[in-house]
C-alpha cells in the first residue's frame, strides 16, 4: 500500500494556518500555497539518486553530486498551478506536464480535458501536484493517465486531504506514495474537505 506521509513543520503549520483563514487575500493566499509547496519539495525529495561530477572550483578539481534522475512536475489543472512555481524554483530543470480535470458538481467524478506531459515521463520521478485530495477521483484519474503514458515512479504532493481521497488513491494506486500538509476529519455532503480551506481553484485565482 502507498505509504501515507503527514509532513509536519511549524513553517507548514503557520502557513497552512494562513490559507485555511477566509480572511486571507488572494495575493497571500498565492503566496502561502506557493510557499508551502517548496517547503514540501524539499523533504519529499530527500532521497533523490545523485551522481558524481567533476568541476573546478576557482582553486581546485572536485567531484560534487547533480541529481541522477529527470523530474516531472504535473500540475492538475487549475489548483495544482498554484503548487509549480514555488518548486519549480528549487528544481528549474524540472520539465512540465499538465492534466486538465473538473470535478462534476453532482456526481463528483473527474472530467479530463487537456493531457500534456512531457517525452521522459515513463523514466522520470514524477511530482503529481494538486492541492486538494478530496474523493481522490481526480488523482486517481491523472495517475491513471500518467501510468498510460510509461510513468512508474509517481509521488503525490497535496496540501490538504481526508481519509476518504486517501482510501480511494491507496486503493487504485497503492505504488503511489501520498504526501500532504493535513489530514482533515472529513468530506462533507458536497465534497468539500471539512474543515478545509474551501475551493482552492477560486481562492488562487479569484474567481468567486
Ligand atoms: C478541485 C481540486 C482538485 C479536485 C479534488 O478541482 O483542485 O483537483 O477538486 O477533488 P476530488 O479529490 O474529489 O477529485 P475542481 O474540480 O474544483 O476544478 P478546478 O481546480 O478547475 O477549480
Ligand atoms: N476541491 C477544493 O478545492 N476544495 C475541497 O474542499 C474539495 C475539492
Amino acid at each position: 500500500m502507498g505509504k501515507l506521509i503527514h509532513l509536519r513543520h511549524p513553517l507548514l503549520e503557520h502557513k497552512l494556518t494562513h490559507v485555511r483563514d477566509k480572511q486571507t487575500d488572494t495575493k497571500t493566499f498565492r503566496e502561502n500555497v506557493s510557499e508551502l509547496s517548496a517547503l514540501m519539495a524539499y523533504e519529499i525529495t530527500r532521497d533523490l539518486s545523485t551522481r558524481p561530477q567533476t568541476i573546478e572550483t576557482p582553486l581546485k578539481t572536485m567531484t560534487g553530486q547533480v541529481l541522477d534522475k529527470a523530474v516531472v512536475l504535473v500540475p492538475i489543472l487549475r489548483a495544482g498551478l498554484g503548487m509549480v512555481e514555488g518548486i519549480h524554483r528549487l528544481i528549474p530543470t524540472a520539465k512540465i506536464g499538465h492534466i486538465g480535470l473538473y470535478r462534476d458538481e453532482e456526481t463528483l467524478e473527474p472530467h479530463s480535458y487537456y493531457v500534456k506531459f512531457p517525452p521522459d515521463v515513463s523514466t522520470a520521478t514524477v511530482l503529481l501536484l494538486d492541492p486538494m485530495l478530496a474523493t481522490g477521483g481526480s488523482v486517481v484519474a491523472a495517475i491513471d493517465a500518467l501510468k498510460q503514458k510509461g510513468a512508474t515512479d509517481i509521488r503525490f504532493v497535496g496540501i490538504v486531504g481526508c481519509p476518504e481521497g486517501v482510501a480511494r488513491l491507496q486503493k487504485h494506486h497503492p505504488d503511489v506514495d501520498i504526501y500532504l500538509a493535513a489530514l482533515d476529519e472529513r468530506l462533507n455532503a458536497h465534497g468539500y474537505i471539512e474543515p478545509g480551506l474551501g475551493d482552492c481553484g477560486d481562492r488562487l485565482f479569484g474567481t468567486k
